[in-house]
C-alpha cells in the first residue's frame, strides 16, 4: 500500500506522432505513479520517449490514451483553460536550452508565469527578487538575458520555473547545455528547492551521476518502463 496518495498518476500513457508513413507510437502503456516531495529520474536512451513523458505528465501535451491524475483529478477531463491554469499554479518548467526570451530583461522572463497568473504588476518585482535571490542572481534583475552566460542563463529559466511556487518542478535535461562546474550548480540548487520547500522534482538526464541522487529512477526503453515494479512509489524521499 502507498503510504499517500500520489501527486501524479500516469496510468496506460499512449501517445502518437504524426500519420501514415511518418506515424511513431512514441508511448505504448506508461504507467507511473508520483508521491510528493519525491525526486524522480527519468532516464534512457535517445529516442526512447522521455520528453514525450514528461511532457504529457506536466500537461504541456496531452496523451492519445490512457490518464493523467494531478491529486485525483484527471487531466483528461478538463478544458484546455483548465489545464493552462492548473499549469501555471502547480508546476514550474526547466528545458535544456534555457527557452528565455534573450532580448527581454531577466525580470522580464522571471515574471512571465506571474504575467500569465494574473499577478498585478505591484506585486511582480517583489516575487521575482525571491525567486532570483536563491539562485545568486538579484544583482542581475535588470539585465538583458542574452548577456548572461550559459549557467546564469539556466539560472534564470530556474527562477522563471519556481516564481509561482509550483508544488512540481518538471526539468528536462537541465544541465545537459552546461559545462561540468555550472552543471552541478544547477543540479545543487534543484535539490536544495526539493529540500528547502518539499518540491516534487521530475528530471530527465542522460547523466548517471544526477539520475542517482534522485530518491528512484525510471528508465524508459521505445516508449516502455523497462522495469514495471519500479513505477510505484516506495522510493520516495
Ligand atoms: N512532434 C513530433 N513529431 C513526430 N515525432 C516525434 C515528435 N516528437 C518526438 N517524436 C518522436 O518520438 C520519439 C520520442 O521522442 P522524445 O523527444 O520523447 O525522446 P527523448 O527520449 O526525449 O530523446 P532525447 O534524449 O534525444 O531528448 C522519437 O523517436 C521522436 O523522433
Ligand atoms: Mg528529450
Amino acid at each position: 500500500m502507498p503510504m499517500s496518495s500520489p501527486i501524479l498518476q500516469a496510468s496506460d500513457l499512449q501517445k502518437v506522432y504524426g500519420a501514415g508513413e511518418s506515424r511513431f507510437h512514441a508511448l505504448r502503456g506508461v504507467s507511473l505513479d508520483i508521491a510528493e516531495a519525491e525526486t524522480l529520474a527519468i532516464v534512457g536512451p535517445s529516442g526512447s520517449g522521455k520528453s514525450t513523458l514528461m511532457h504529457v505528465l506536466a500537461a504541456l501535451d496531452r496523451p492519445d490514451g490512457g490518464t493523467v491524475r494531478f491529486r485525483d483529478q484527471d487531466l483528461g477531463a478538463l478544458t484546455q483553460r483548465e489545464l493552462d491554469t492548473l499549469r501555471n499554479r502547480e508546476f514550474g518548467f526547466v528545458f535544456q536550452q534555457f527557452h528565455l526570451d534573450e532580448g527581454a530583461s531577466v525580470m522580464e522572463n522571471v515574471a512571465m508565469p506571474l504575467m500569465v497568473g494574473r499577478i498585478p504588476r505591484r506585486d511582480r518585482r517583489e516575487a521575482v527578487l525571491q525567486a532570483l535571490e536563491p539562485l545568486g542572481l538579484e544583482g542581475r534583475i535588470d539585465e538583458r538575458a542574452g548577456n548572461l552566460s550559459g549557467g546564469q542563463r539556466q539560472r534564470v529559466a530556474i527562477a522563471r520555473a519556481i516564481v509561482n511556487r509550483p508544488r512540481v518542478l518538471f526539468a528536462d535535461e537541465p544541465t545537459g547545455a552546461l559545462d561540468q562546474e555550472n552543471g552541478e550548480k544547477v543540479a545543487r540548487l534543484l535539490f536544495d528547492l526539493h529540500e528547502q520547500y518539499g518540491l516534487t522534482l521530475v528530471m530527465v538526464t542522460h547523466s548517471g551521476e544526477l539520475a542517482e541522487r534522485c530518491g528512484r529512477q525510471v528508465s524508459i526503453l521505445d516508449g516502455r518502463l523497462s522495469d514495471p515494479a519500479s513505477t510505484t512509489m516506495e522510493g520516495a524521499r
